[in-house]
């Protein structure tokens, strides 16, 4: 089964054709973070314009590396949310378009849960019960996912979500846009020696990063910090810590078989490493092309989706604060 995903909600333009959920047969991505780093970050109305741009040359391109013809496509699954209405929009709009004319099935897919999926496009086959940590530039969710489509938010962020502390914490120390990559570039040449305050909030899954962001902005005004590299290491190993400490401890709490990761933040090398060291239970981790915002994830997504009989009308909306589990 073909299945053709496109993803618009934020700053990616992207398109892939995935096989039966697990086979990537393309995986085009047009990114606008050249765009919006003078701005240092995304301005919704210059991505919306840009999505306009891209989105046919980049569906085009899909289809043709994966050798692809449009009768062979089982459905279109498309990105309607969570995310900035305007791009939303652009990737929906052109999803029903293609799926009236040609006469596809149309899935709508949480950007969430595409995140999620973008671990059954490796080798290995997640197994479950299991505990996904989402860690991106909006979310930060501690989710217990005992079948597909059968979700629980054992935990969630209380203020800023991972990536955006990392985006800020960047912005902070003069590392520039985007900061994720950023910090973890900075990071490898410095030493974590500054004392931040860790937001444990124990007993409790969810998580709080507004304070070590605070801290550090604080060490700055005062004049504190004489290295910088030494101050992102800090910081990283601050938000790290506490993403592996609490993930390891839901997952236990639920019975996890494994622990799956995934988001933009998924690609920061020391939460990589520091996870696959100290869980108990095995760690499956896309690779970094996969952790960011693409395409294939959603057309994986899709395939299960459709599997359990989920299909969606011609009237599909967008929603820019689609949820995905209580
Ligand atoms: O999942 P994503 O591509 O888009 C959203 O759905 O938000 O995540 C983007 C976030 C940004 O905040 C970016 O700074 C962060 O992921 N990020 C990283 C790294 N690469 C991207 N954060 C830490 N370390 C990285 N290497
Ligand atoms: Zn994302």
């Amino acid at each position: 089964m073909k299945i053709l995903g496109i993803e618009s909600s934020c700053d990616e333009t992207a398109a892939a054709v995935v096989e039966d959920g697990v086979r990537m047969l393309s995986n085009e991505i047009s990114s606008q973070v050249d765009i919006h780093a003078r701005y240092g970050g995304v301005v919704p109305e210059v991505a919306s314009r840009q999505h306009l741009l891209a989105i046919i040359p980049v569906i085009e391109q899909a289809m043709d590396k994966a050798l692809t013809d449009w009768h062979e496509l089982d459905a279109i699954a498309v990105t309607h949310g969570p995310g900035l209405a305007g791009s939303l929009l652009v990737g929906v709009s052109v999803a029903k378009s293609i799926a009236y004319a040609r006469g596809i099935r149309l899935i709508g897919i949480n950007h969430l849960e595409g995140h999620m999926y973008a671990n059954w496009l490796a080798e290995t086959s997640p197994k479950f019960p299991l505990l996904c940590l989402i860690v991106s530039g909006g979310h930060t969710d501690l989710i217990h996912m005992r079948q597909h489509g059968d979700y629980t938010m054992m935990g969630h962020t209380l203020d800023d979500a991972a990536g955006e502390a990392f985006d800020k914490a960047a912005r902070i120390l003069g590392l520039g846009y985007p900061g994720g990559p950023a910090i973890d570039n900075a990071s490898q040449k410095g030493k974590p020696c500054l004392a931040l305050p860790y937001s444990w909030m124990s007993g409790a899954h969810n998580f709080s990063f507004s304070g070590i962001k605070s801290a550090l902005y604080r060490m700055v005004e005062e004049n504190k910090i004489d290295n910088i590299n030494d101050a992102a290491a800090s910081f990283q190993q601050a938000v790290v810590s506490i993403l592996v400490s609490k993930t390891i401890a839901a997952a236990t709490e639920c019975g996890a078989r494994q622990i799956l990761l995934s988001g933009g933040v998924a690609s920061n090398r020391l939460l990589r490493k520091c996870l696959c060291q100290d869980s108990p239970m095995p760690v499956l981790i896309p690779p970094p092309v996969l952790c960011t915002d693409n395409a294939a994830m959603i057309a994986a997504c899709g395939y299960f989706r459709l599997h359990a009989g989920v299909t969606s009308g011609i009237d599909i909306d967008v929603i820019p604060g689609l949820q995905l589990a209580k």
